[in-house]
């Protein structure tokens, strides 16, 4: 591969960027140079900042999200001949962390206004295969969690909320995480936090907690006493669970605490952009915001819309250099999930014109008023 393909394009406005606090890179060094770059002190700072921050009752610390959901499922005791209630709209990993398990993902259909997962489809799906439900709050703009909490409550089956994008966002006056059983975010490089890869489990069960913190690290409790001056494993250690190589480093620790430490002015600046998006793109016809509930409060994680002959959308504006996106396709396209549904008629829909506009922390003011006044142009 040449050179230049490593490189990011310099004259193009690009979907998405990296977002990384100087301070991040201060003190990576300093990390460096102690030499513990273990899962340390600097991973258990990590873990506090973000339990104070967005009010966390526990939290355990991974290597990235889809380690994380895959912790869960196995914490869960998902397996073969197991169903996991899932979204097909969404990045695929919430759904090959299922298959990881030897389980099978059963897709519900998602809401046109949000594209989140509908509860009613999830009640539909349930059989007595059922081990849990898998939900995204896609974009950071949260699921519908009173009804799919009920549904859970009812059915007597444990939720995950897969949160890579849903940092930070509300639901009902609380943070995402603050309340669910197993909420799982990324600190992958182009989330509002990000340590190149990362991310954290937050649950409100102790239990939870308990068996999370060592199936992340092969079974083994951290904390746990030591045997003797001789043998690493403390003396609880049993190896009767088998855990995976998922905990977090303190270099990516160093580089998400300063993320944490710097999320506010980074969620800022989305918070801008998408508020003005939302304020000067509505009233066209060709254009369909997503649905914003007055009881949650997005963190713009990414921002998608509905547009007419999407395709026809992106090479208007790539002639203005600006670069769309898409975050996935419908998940049940691919063989591995067991190939396409029928019974998916708004995910259908969805995934022939969700758009994701622009949104970074890179952006200008300047850039996002050329945006808008080109796709102002591209859709009158
Ligand atoms: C909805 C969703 N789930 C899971 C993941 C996987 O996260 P990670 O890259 O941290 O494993 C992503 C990645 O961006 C995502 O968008």
């Amino acid at each position: 591969m040449r050179k230049k393909d490593y490189e990011l394009a310099t004259n193009i406005i690009n979907t998405w960027s990296t977002y990384i606090p100087e301070e991040a890179i201060t003190e990576v060094v300093k990390t460096l140079r102690s030499k513990w770059i273990n899962t340390g002190k600097k991973e258990t700072d990590l873990r506090e900042k973000a339990r104070r921050k967005w009010k966390f009752p526990y939290c355990v610390a991974v290597n990235n999200c889809t380690a994380a959901l895959r912790a869960c499922l196995a914490m869960l005791g998902v397996g073969p001949g197991d169903e996991v209630i899932s979204t097909p709209f969404t990045f695929i990993a919430t759904n090959t962390t299922i298959l990881e398990q030897g389980a099978k993902p059963v897709f519900a259909d998602i809401k046109y206004e949000d594209l989140n997962i509908d509860p009613k489809s999830i009640e539909e799906r349930i059989t007595p295969k059922t081990k849990a439900i898998m939900v995204v709050h896609y974009g950071g703009n949260s699921a519908d969690m009173d009804e799919i909490r009920e549904i859970g409550r009812k059915h007597h089956l444990p939720i995950i909320e897969d949160s890579a994008h849903a940092l930070g966002s509300m639901y009902k006056g609380k943070y995402v995480g603050t309340e669910g059983e197993l909420v799982c975010f990324s600190f992958q490089v182009v989330k509002i936090i990000n340590s190149g890869d990362g991310g954290l489990i937050a649950t409100s069960n102790k239990t939870y907690y308990e068996k999370l913190k060592k199936i992340i690290w092969y079974g083994i409790d951290r904390d746990g006493k030591k045997t003797n001056l001789l043998d690493p494993l403390p003396e609880s250690f049993r190896g009767d669970v088998l855990g995976f190589k998922y905990n977090m480093n303190d270099i990516t620790a160093t580089l998400a605490g300063a993320g944490v430490d710097h999320f506010d002015e980074a969620a800022k600046k989305r918070w801008v952009i998408g508020e003005r998006y939302r304020k000067e793109l509505t009233g066209y016809t060709k254009i369909k915001l997503m649905k914003y509930y007055n009881d949650r409060t997005p963190n713009y994680q990414i921002f998608p819309i509905h547009v007419e002959n999407r395709i026809r959308f992106a090479k208007y504006l790539r002639k203005y250099n600006i670069r769309l996106n898409i975050n996935n396709r419908r998940n049940d396209i691919y063989p591995m999930f067991g190939g396409q549904r029928s019974d998916l008629p708004i995910t259908e829909r969805a995934d022939q014109d969700v758009v994701l506009l622009p949104m970074h922390t890179d952006l200008t003011e300047e850039q996002v008023t050329y945006i808008i006044k080109k796709i102002k142009d591209a859709v009158k």
